[in-house]
């Protein structure tokens, strides 16, 4: 097994690190642009191999594509990451033409490949990348409802002072700070509904907080985050290598279900070895999928930047 993970910087380099603790591939391509900065990363890694006792070779390389070949899997995390007080949707321009670029570039080496898309405004990335790399839709990935959802699993956690892996909560809809729904009506804890032990104050906290929970980090660091992001896109991966059929909310290429179609928004998916084998369809509550509609009318309208500046 072979995966590859473009862009090696912190969320990068995070992911690749999950990777290898995990030993979900035998062997791991780390890329990057800046002339021995993904060589450095893995070799750094890789003298952790004998601490952590994990057996993944890591190979970091200079923009060499010709090293991802054949990999199952490739993850890309390039382009900006946020400043404190941008929005994801700022970063359209600069980063559609580098995932284009990225894309082309793993195709020519991996026509098969599954991708994971963690580039922001990740919603559009990823409607980008199905609409340019000629992928089948269920090979085409877009992360943001795994780090989402491990979001509201600690604010809930938080609030209700118990073990985030006790929860089972999940966040539909986009990986924007306003296009975000953390569906707390279906949280539960080992089973018993959340909103049982929580006001609607506190329900409100939880899910305002989880909805801006990448802004405030950014705030509070400087840059966007990346243990989170690193866990949640190696958790997919984990579940691609390994066939797991876990259910993991991811954005994908919609074709009516949930009442939309021709974008890519995060809803419940079976994740195996050949991608996103199932979306799972199940009926929102009005409010909900009022909320849903509303999300997908926002990151429209950002996709539409895409047909403007000819990117598609
Ligand atoms: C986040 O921290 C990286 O978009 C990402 O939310």
């Amino acid at each position: 097994m072979k995966v590859t993970v473009i862009g090696a910087g912190a969320v990068g380099a995070t992911c690749a690190d999950n990777i290898a603790r995990k030993e979900l591939a035998e062997e791991l391509i780390l890329l990057d642009i800046r002339e021995g900065f993904a060589e450095g990363k893995a070799i750094d890694m890789m003298q952790t191999a004998a601490l952590l006792g994990f057996d993944t070779k890591i190979k970091g390389v200079t923009n060499d594509y010709a090293a991802t070949a054949n990999s199952q899997v490739v993850v890309i995390t390039s382009g900006l990451p946020r400043k404190p007080g941008m929005t994801r949707e700022e970063l359209i321009g600069t980063n559609a033409g580098i995932v284009k670029s990225v894309t082309e570039n793993i195709l020519k080496y991996s026509p098969n490949t599954i991708i994971i898309v963690v580039s922001n405004p990740m919603d559009t990335m990823n409607y980008l990348t199905l609409k340019t790399s000629g992928l089948p839709k269920e090979r085409i990935l877009g992360m943001g409802g795994a780090l989402d959802s491990a979001r509201f699993r600690y604010y809930l956690s938080q609030e209700l002072g118990c073990s985030p892996a006790d929860l089972n909560a999940m966040v539909i809809g986009g990986h924007g700070d306003t296009t975000m729904i953390p569906l707390i009506q279906h949280a539960t804890w080992n089973s018993i509904p959340v909103t049982q032990f929580l006001s609607p104050e506190q329900q409100q906290k939880i899910i305002a907080a989880t909805m801006v929970g990448g802004a405030t980090l950014t705030k509070l660091i400087g840059t966007s985050a990346w243990y989170a992001p690193g866990a949640g896109t190696a958790a997919m991966v984990e579940a691609i290598v390994r066939d797991e059929k876990k259910l993991i909310s991811c954005g994908v290429s919609l074709n009516g279900e949930y009442g939309q179609s021709d974008i890519s928004l995060v809803v419940p998916v079976i994740l195996g070895k050949n991608g996103w084998e199932k979306i799972l369809d199940f009926k929102l509550s009005a409010d909900e999928q009022a909320s849903f509609n509303k999300s997908a009318e926002a990151v429209r309208s950002m996709n539409q930047v895409l047909i403007d500046d000819k990117h598609i």
